[in-house]
């Protein structure tokens, strides 16, 4: 089953959070976090070269043991020290080497299209996962060569749906002598704040597990997955500064600059892995949890600088199974999961005000199934694809669905600003929790209308989907 007591505790927190403000709508937001107005993107100033070409990776060429990636709450005091070092001895490398912090953090730059406007699209596409994946395989072997660890060494990451504030490490000292510090991050996490309650939480988690097919959660070839979205953008938000010059986590071309960033990525990349492992349940149609197939996807490449500042290039289909080839692991949970199996056409209607929100239509057979499912409790989903949100809008977005005073949280998207050049926000596929939800939605009377609430307090964008889908367990 899906994570119950995660969706009792968001109920609760709503109605006493719509207590506290009286009957406007209210954010999400526990108030501990600045709300982010919207920002704009500014390109490092001096972009570097891109690596180009390079030795191609090939399986098996990497023999080292393989590792395990821990959470950064399970890392032993010597373990912190060695990670300290790893990014002190980083942070020291002359300007002139291939490796340096700055030129690690601007390869993520070069590569969202901050610096080169090319149509190397790493976020908003399917290629979201490997190619974090690459990176933070050679930014690990580089921060282990910096500590003569290469063997032992794996990056840690930060399990926020455990860990509901920065890592402590991360944070203290708040001063340079700490090497994971950094000075441009949210002040209420910095100092010590916890997440967002519904942010990146193990709900959600569960709840992406139950979606089996990758577009929907990863992407495809033009356009973004649910798991990017959120939590990831989520989390990206929360971290960074929410104010002018919005560095660095909240800015697509500065976020590497935070060591936080690394321990954001490897607990999406573990999700991912997670994610995957699913495939192995019976039952199941043969592409469920399983990566796309197509060699656009497969031969997608790109280059990185390796430990020894060589030019290396490596392709999606070498990152797919890291265990094997990039020599790292993660616990595998006993994973419970409750996919999604059968999936339902309905249509969004949006009104002319998208303060008003949109309103589901379906078939009345269609009415039927789903009542009678959300009676018995089963998840069910509202999956919104072909989502196109115009480039300025940019923060934390909460959706809630709303009847009469009564109003439940759906879900939140993230929205990063990637487009440094005027370009269009890719479209995205969005994923809503709706077990709760969905009586209201199909009520054949004053049916709840589905509403986009900035947390900042800003404009709401217009919920527009190329099509729309209920999806449940079983019909
Ligand atoms: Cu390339 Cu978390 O962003």
């Amino acid at each position: 089953m899906t994570d119950r007591v995660g969706d009792t505790h968001r109920r609760e927190f709503l109605q006493a959070a719509a207590a506290a403000t009286g009957s406007a709508l209210i954010s999400a937001s526990s108030g501990l976090l600045v709300p982010l107005p919207a920002f704009a993107q500014d390109p490092p100033a001096h972009c570097p070269t891109p690596p180009t070409g390079g030795t191609h990776f090939v399986p098996g060429q990497d023999k080292r043991p393989i590792g395990l990636r821990k959470p950064i709450g399970a890392l032993s005091a010597a373990e912190v020290t060695q990670l300290r070092k790893a990014y002190t001895n980083l942070r020291a490398l002359p300007a002139t080497d291939n490796r340096t912090w700055v030129i690690q953090a601007d390869l993520h730059a070069l590569y969202c299209r901050q610096c080169t406007n090319d149509s190397a699209q790493i976020h908003g596409s399917w290629t979201f996962f490997p190619w974090h994946r690459a990176y933070l395989y050679y930014y690990e072997r580089i921060l282990g060569s910096l500590v003569n660890d290469l063997d032992g060494f794996r990056l840690p990451y930060w399990e926020w749906e455990s860990e509901r504030t920065l890592p402590t490490s991360y944070r203290t000292p708040a001063a340079a002598s700490n090497s994971l510090w950094d000075d441009k991050r949210n002040g209420g996490l910095a100092g010590g704040g916890q997440l967002p309650p519904n942010d990146g939480t193990s709900a959600r988690i569960t709840f992406l597990n139950s979606i089996t097919d990758f577009a929907t959660f990863g992407g495809t070839a033009s356009g973004g997955g649910a798991c990017e979205s959120n939590p990831h953008n989520i989390i990206h938000n929360d971290t960074g500064l929410p104010t002018s010059p919005y560095h660095d986590m909240g800015n697509l071309g500065y976020a590497a600059r935070d060591p936080i960033f690394f321990g954001h990525h490897g607990n999406i990349d573990k999700i991912w892995s997670r994610w995957n492992a699913h495939a192995a349940g019976s039952g199941l149609p043969p592409d469920a949890y399983k990566n796309p197939t197509s060699t656009a996807f497969l031969n997608s490449r790109w280059s990185f600088y390796d430990e020894n500042q060589k030019v290396v290039s490596i392709s999606a289909s070498d990152v797919l199974d890291h265990r094997t080839d990039l020599r790292y692991t993660y616990d595998l949970l006993a994973l419970e999961r409750v996919p999604f199996l059968v999936a339902y056409a309905c249509e969004l209607i949006i009104g002319p005000d998208p303060e008003v929100g949109a309103t589901l239509r379906v078939d009345e057979a269609v009415r039927a199934n789903v009542l009678t499912a959300v009676r018995q409790n089963a998840p069910t989903a509202l999956v919104l694809e072909g989502v196109q949100i115009p480039a300025e809008f940019v923060g934390n977005f909460d959706i809630f669905a709303v009847k009469g005073d009564r109003r439940i949280l759906l879900g939140t998207i993230g929205l990063m600003s990637e487009v440094g050049h005027g370009m269009e926000r890719a479209p995205q596929t969005i994923a809503l929790d709706v077990t709760e939800a969905a009586a209201d939605l199909l009520a054949t009377s004053n049916p709840a209308s589905i509403r986009v609430v900035p947390r900042d307090g800003g404009k709401a964008f217009p919920l527009k989907a190329a099509k729309a889908e209920i999806r449940m367990q079983r019909r």
